[in-house]
Formats: structure tokens, C-alpha cells, sequence
């Protein structure tokens, strides 16, 4: 599941799934998380040292991935609803304060795709609070379409199908 570099020139980037030598890591990150601000717009799940657990040791089909520049986790993407029994999974996506702007966010969505593609999805189910404008304007472009409002969010679809979405 590692990736080649693909999006900062001179810098190693890679994609991986959790294990179960990541729960430290993961903690970590997890405890950076949950001392952003930015957490208020995102909280799929508690931020905290076992819920780090629970996800590095997760041995389902839902993924979760992080996503690493440099050696450093600094990308968090999951794609949820398969354990389930959903055909369509939801993602998830959070990259640390520090690597915002730098076309991370990019890279790691189309790597979701790429996997939700892989494992038999023709779509990808996502939920934004619709003044999130830096994810609402990343969905956007990489073609999700947003056909519902529930409450102060959006939900989003994006068709694997009939756009590539950079698959
Ligand atoms: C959402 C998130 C993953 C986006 O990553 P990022 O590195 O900050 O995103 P980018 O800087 O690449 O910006 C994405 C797009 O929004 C645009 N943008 C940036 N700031 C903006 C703003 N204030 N208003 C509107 N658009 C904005 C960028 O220009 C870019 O568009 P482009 O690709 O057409 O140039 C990241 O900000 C994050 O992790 N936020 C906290 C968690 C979160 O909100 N997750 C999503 C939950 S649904």
C-alpha cells in the first residue's frame, strides 16, 4: 500500500495502513488532534489513546491509513462503512496544521480513491460542514458533488465511475 513520492518535489511521501506497532504513534497524533481547533469541523471518532488503539489494531475491511512525509505522520485518511455492510464507504481525511497548503491533502485523497476503487467501491460517501471551505473547495475540485444537507453539513458524493477522481 506505500506510495511513490507524488506531491512535494525533494520529499519522500508515503501512504500506509496501521498496525499494530503504530499505537503509540498514532496516540500521539491522535493527542495533536484533539488540541486543534480545526478538530471542532472534525470528530468521526474520540481523538484519543484508545481509540489509537482500537484503529492501529483494526483488522476489518474499513481502512485507515496515514499518511507520512518525510518518516513523519503528518496525514490521517480513512474510508469507513464496509465492516457494516456498506457498499458505499465514508472518508475521512485530517493533515496536521503544520503540512496544510502543501498539496498533501491532494495526494492523500486520490490515494483513498485509488483503495476505495480497488476494493469493488463505484462511490465515495463524505460529510462537510459547509463552512469548512478549504475541504469543501478540495472536494470540489477532485469532483464530489453535493446533493444533501444535514444540518450545518453537506454530504457529498463522488462517482469512481464516470470520473476518475485521479484514479
Ligand atoms: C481539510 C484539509 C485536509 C485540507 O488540507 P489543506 O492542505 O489545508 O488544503 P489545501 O491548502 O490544499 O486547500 C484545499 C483547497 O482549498 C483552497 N483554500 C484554502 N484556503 C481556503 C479558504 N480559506 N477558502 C476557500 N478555499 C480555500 C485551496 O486553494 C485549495 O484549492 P485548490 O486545490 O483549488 O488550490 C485540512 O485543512 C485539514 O486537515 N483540516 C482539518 C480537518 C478537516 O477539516 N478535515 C475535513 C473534514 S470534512
Amino acid at each position: 500500500m506505500a506510495e511513490a513520492p507524488e506531491a512535494s518535489s525533494g520529499q519522500d511521501l508515503q501512504v500506509r495502513r496501521f498496525g499494530a506497532s503504530d499505537v503509540e504513534l498514532l496516540a500521539a497524533f491522535f493527542g495533536e488532534v484533539a488540541q486543534d481547533p480545526a478538530s471542532d469541523r472534525f470528530h468521526p471518532h474520540p481523538f484519543t489513546a484508545e481509540a489509537a488503539r482500537r484503529i492501529a489494531e483494526h483488522q476489518g475491511r474499513d481502512l485507515y491509513l496515514g499518511q507520512f512525509l518525510d518518516g513523519q505522520l503528518v496525514g490521517y485518511g480513512m474510508l469507513r462503512g464496509w465492516d457494516e455492510g456498506y457498499e458505499t464507504p465514508s472518508l475521512g481525511i485530517y493533515l496536521s496544521a503544520r503540512v496544510r497548503g502543501q498539496g498533501l491533502a491532494k495526494a492523500l485523497m486520490e490515494h483513498l480513491h485509488r483503495q476505495a476503487r480497488q476494493n469493488g467501491a463505484d462511490r465515495i460517501r463524505l460529510k462537510v460542514y459547509k463552512d469548512n471551505l478549504r475541504a469543501v473547495t478540495l472536494y470540489q475540485g477532485l469532483g464530489y458533488v453535493f446533493v444533501a444537507e444535514e444540518g450545518e453539513q453537506s454530504v457529498g458524493l463522488l462517482d469512481l465511475i464516470s470520473q476518475g477522481g485521479g484514479l
